[in-house]
């Protein structure tokens, strides 16, 4: 099972729980104390009244985290393929938002709209990336600028032996990125074809989890547990888990984060 399974990602974004699963380690655990939906909103340079769709907005946490820095006039619309997502990302924001489902791959825009798209952690979960970069380009005008914020291969390595306890039937490459079609290594060469300019943003950052707290959620959050068929095992690995932080103090997982900048 890839990250764009169709019935994966249906299935894991039928509502926010899993990502907020995950978002819960890293708010608690993040070395680096800028908050990573502060990051991304650090890098946009944008006019004021600038018209922006997020693709694959999830609960609205770019936007509900920096609300208090949105620029006046700025036009903001969520987009999301999830009906879950996008009803609780209308319950984190204010009122007159701009919500709508819609699959990446089919944008329901005009050619020209926008001057900047934002796809955060979107693109590896889209199965025809292709089209969806194209309609990226299509939507945007001539100035326009994409935010592609992905994964790179080192990202959660150190996940993978902890899930091997819980799943031992997961490949050595399931998890975590093996498998991610859009990644900070591949990624520019994909969006190359429409945007001649990608310059990749680079994130420090890893996590220190200093106590089992929201991690065993975190492991069966993901792709591992969902080809297992079940994700019940929380309870035996958190004793596990108390186990080996006693022993070492603490854990160290790579975190392996960044944006591409693409202009046409
Ligand atoms: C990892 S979450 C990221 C959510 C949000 N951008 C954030 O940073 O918190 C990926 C999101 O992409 C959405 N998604 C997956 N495939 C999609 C598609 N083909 N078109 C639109 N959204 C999609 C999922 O429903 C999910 O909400």
């Amino acid at each position: 099972m890839s990250y764009d399974d169709p019935g994966y990602v249906s299935e894991q974004y039928r509502n926010a729980s899993n990502l907020d699963a995950r978002v819960a380690l890293h708010e608690r655990f993040s070395t680096n104390r800028r908050p990573w939906q502060r990051w991304v909103f650090d890098a946009f340079d944008l006019p004021g009244g600038a018209r922006i769709p997020e693709v694959g907005c999830g609960p609205g946490n770019l936007w509900a985290e920096n609300l208090d820095r949105m620029p006046e006039g700025w036009n903001v619309t969520l987009t999301d393929a999830s009906q879950g997502m996008i009803r609780e990302a209308r319950d984190r924001l204010p009122d007159d938002g701009r919500f709508r489902v819609a699959d990446a791959q089919k944008l329901p825009f005009e050619a020209g709209a926008f001057d900047a798209v934002v796809a955060n952690h979107d693109l590896y979960h889209v199965p025809d990336r292709g089209r969806a970069i194209s309609g990226m380009s299509r939507v945007l005008g001539p100035a326009g600028v994409l935010y592609a914020a992905t994964n790179g291969r080192d990202h959660d390595r150190e996940m993978g032996p902890m899930l091997r306890v819980l799943f031992p039937a997961c490949p050595d490459d399931d998890y975590p990125q093996a498998r991610v079609g859009f990644s900070l290594e591949n990624g520019e060469e994909q969006l190359s074809r429409l945007f001649g300019d990608a310059r990749l943003l680079r994130r420090e950052d890893s996590l220190f989890v200093a106590e089992v707290g929201p991690l065993p959620d975190y492991l069966v959050s993901g792709p591992a547990a969902h080809d297992a068929g079940r994700a019940g095992e929380v309870p035996a690995l958190a004793g596990l888990l108390e186990r080996e932080l006693a022993a070492r103090g603490g854990i160290h997982v790579t975190n392996d984060t960044g944006m591409f900048v693409a202009r046409k």
